[in-house]
């Protein structure tokens, strides 16, 4: 029974979400702000009001999904990330504004506490050298996906590697009547140098140690895959690859393995790397972008998040206009 209600939620997004880039925001507090980002050219934090204006610039251009990573200052941070999960948190505004102002947006929210937490790690901690508190990490993770779900948000999306958290937040969201809020787990995230530039972006860098403790080595492709087993064990609507470049074989593997849908990340700091090569002259930017994008969807992603999601439907767009005329028109 369960599976039967999985599979009409999955067609249900299906034609939604697959084909078309999602595009990643991130969320300030604050009024009329627009912050860029320096190691992500092009990319900003926003505050809500300025967040609903990009989203629907990007929605006319055609951009259909987003997914939101919320930013606080550092007054705002604590020992257990109690900023994530409070009443009105800056999130659940955010998603209320935007299914509010504006139509046919699909909001993806992330589900984590590293950018709440004084300690900068995705969970809350024993105190014994970094080690998570898994109980107190799940309950929290909850929490939080419950607000974005009552915000109306459409999918959560849990990166906090913390095990049987996908389980932990479909229950909690099924006991609040929640059954249409779909999770996408961010379950093969390995631990790489490649997010840099989202830490400055995000603020939140571990204040001490790293996040070998709960992300994957890279040579481990195996653990991945046993981790993504689990996650639609667990009730995982959509799983990702993440990084997306230097792991296109894992994607690989992930599509012909399982039968849900893959989503590849193409991080931030692939992003600075495309940025900064074609800053410098090396290359095309337009051309090595549809180099790239081709090579994450040959590997088999249904789904890529990237932060050039507004370059891909321009050049969409472009191509359509290109094949009417070459058609002879409408
Ligand atoms: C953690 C999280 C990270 C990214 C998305 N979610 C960073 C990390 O694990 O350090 C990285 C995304 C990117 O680099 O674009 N909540």
């Amino acid at each position: 029974m369960v599976q039967n209600k999985k599979k009409t939620h999955w067609t249900q997004w299906k034609s939604k979400l697959i084909e078309d880039p999602v595009l990643p925001y991130f969320v300030i507090e604050g009024k009329s702000t627009v912050q860029p980002i320096k190691s992500m050219p092009g990319v900003n934090r926003f505050s809500v009001d300025e967040l609903v204006k990009d989203v629907d610039s990007a929605r006319q251009l055609g951009i259909k999904t987003i997914l939101l990573f919320g930013v606080v200052s550092n007054r705002k941070k604590d020992d257990l990330g109690g900023n994530a999960f409070c009443p009105d948190d800056l999130i659940s505004r955010a998603v209320k504004e935007i299914k509010d102002k504006i139509r046919g947006v699909t909001v993806i929210t992330d589900v984590c506490l590293c950018a709440y937490t004084t300690h900068g790690h995705c969970g809350i901690l024993t105190g014994h050298e970094g080690a998570i508190d898994r109980r107190k990490t799940l309950k929290a993770l909850s929490e939080m996906a419950l607000r974005h779900a009552e915000a109306g948000a459409d999918w959560v999306a849990p990166s906090a590697m913390a095990k049987g958290q996908v389980a932990a937040i479909r229950q909690k969201l099924d006991s609040n009547g929640f059954h249409r809020v779909n999770i996408l787990g961010y379950s093969a995230k390995f631990a790489s140098v490649f997010y840099g530039p989202f830490r400055e972006a995000a603020k939140s860098a571990p204040a001490f140690g790293d996040r070998r403790e709960y992300q994957f080595a890279s040579a481990d492709s195996a653990r991945a895959l046993r981790r993504i087993a689990a996650d639609i064990r667990e009730g995982a609507d959509m799983v990702m690859v993440k990084p997306a470049l230097a792991y296109l074989d894992v994607i690989r593997q992930a599509k012909e393995k399982f039968r849900v849908p893959v989503a590849a990340y193409n991080v931030s700091g692939e992003y600075a790397l495309m940025k900064l090569g074609a800053k410098k002259g090396y290359w095309d930017e337009q051309a090595a972008l549809a180099e790239i994008m081709t090579s994450i969807r040959r590997a088999g992603a249904d789904v890529i998040i990237s932060y050039h999601a507004k370059d891909i439907v321009r050049r969409k767009n472009a191509e359509k206009k290109t094949l009417k005329s070459f058609n002879g028109g409408e």
